[in-house]
């Protein structure tokens, strides 16, 4: 497949643009700076054909200019008919601002909502009906809510947890992922995967020494992650899914460093038990395993095929 990524200089983006060229796939690597000098370098020493499999482009995603350009280059122009070919077979959507602390508010919440609006819209118009966009377990206020504002009506938490983000971040993956819904509903062949990263991190051993109280002691893989957004892309949807699905793409089991304790053990210890921040708990969950993480990423396994690894 030829799959434009965009935020391919970022932490995420380059772990997955490495793997989706060792999986064979071509890629156009978008993102508002150019991709790090040693990414580029490592790419040349290992692929001859680099200029044949990897399009790097730099373009300012929060200019809607830019974006029609960028995809103009690789598509038709946009029409009705809905044959129109494609050279990009999918998309995915990791640019971002994905820290909050620093950062004005209003910058956050409007460069990320209106990248992915300028992103998904103009793919779609321009013919393309397969794509995965970047979400974040923060989707109902987390890492970046004030502390002790969190609040879950059940654990596990599945997709149908409601939000109750108070934080720019949290509000903007939010509202990406009813873009996506109502991009959906604009055109019906159109499939959009939301996927809910948590803390993603290459190693369990440094998902152990970042491990926190407040994110529930979990964390995604940078190759879990990476499969998600090409299974995706990929998966036959005959039956399974249909237009816009948000997914939980976390570990099974909680990072902590101390390998005896158990989940619901640490939580009864933890400032999760205050009063009133966690209405109902499935303890059932547990029985399939002490150390068993606090997200439900069950809809993933039957619709995407997707396991942590
Ligand atoms: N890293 C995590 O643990 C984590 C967890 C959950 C969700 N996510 C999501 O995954 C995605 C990637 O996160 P990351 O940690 O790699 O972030 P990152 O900051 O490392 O990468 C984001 C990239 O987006 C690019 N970008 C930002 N604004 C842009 C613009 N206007 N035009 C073009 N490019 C722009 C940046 O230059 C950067 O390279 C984000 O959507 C983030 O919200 C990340």
């Amino acid at each position: 497949m030829q799959i434009l990524l965009t935020g391919s200089s970022g932490v995420v983006g380059t772990y997955v643009l490495l793997h989706l060229l060792k999986e064979g796939h071509k890629v156009i690597a978008v993102d508002r700076i150019p991709l790090p000098p040693t990414t580029l370098t490592s790419l040349q020493g290992t692929y001859q054909d680099l200029d044949d499999i990897l399009k790097v482009e730099v373009v300012d995603l929060t200019s809607i200019g830019e974006v029609i350009s960028l995809f103009s280059r690789y598509t038709s122009p946009p029409d009705d008919t809905p044959s129109k070919s494609s050279s990009i077979d999918g998309v995915i959507h990791l640019a971002a601002i994905p820290h909050p602390e620093g950062n004005d508010a209003r910058f956050v919440h409007n460069t990320n909502t209106s990248i992915s609006y300028n992103v998904l819209y103009t793919a779609a118009e321009h013919g393309i009906r397969r794509i995965v966009q970047a979400s974040s377990v923060n989707f109902t206020g987390l890492a970046y809510t004030r502390k002790g504002m969190q609040r879950f009506d059940k654990l596990p938490i599945d997709e149908d947890e409601p939000s109750h983000a108070e934080d720019p971040y949290a509000l903007s993956k939010q509202i990406c992922e009813i873009q996506a819904l109502s991009l959906c509903r604009l055109h019906p062949s159109l499939t959009i995967a939301s996927l809910r990263f948590h803390h993603v991190l290459p190693t369990l051993a440094q998902a152990v020494e970042w491990s926190r109280e407040e994110e529930f002691w979990m964390w995604t893989s940078s190759l879990s992650a990476a499969q998600a957004c090409i299974m995706g892309l990929t998966t036959p949807q005959e039956g399974r899914w249909k237009g816009h699905e948000a997914f939980n793409i976390v570990a099974p089991e909680i990072a902590w460093r101390d390998a005896t304790a158990g989940s619901l053990e640490l939580l009864g210890k933890s400032e999760w038990n205050d009063e009133g921040r966690i209405g109902l708990v499935d303890r059932e969950w547990w029985e399939g395993g002490r150390r068993r993480g606090f997200w439900d990423c069950t809809k993933a396994e039957r619709l995407l095929g997707w396991r942590h690894v």
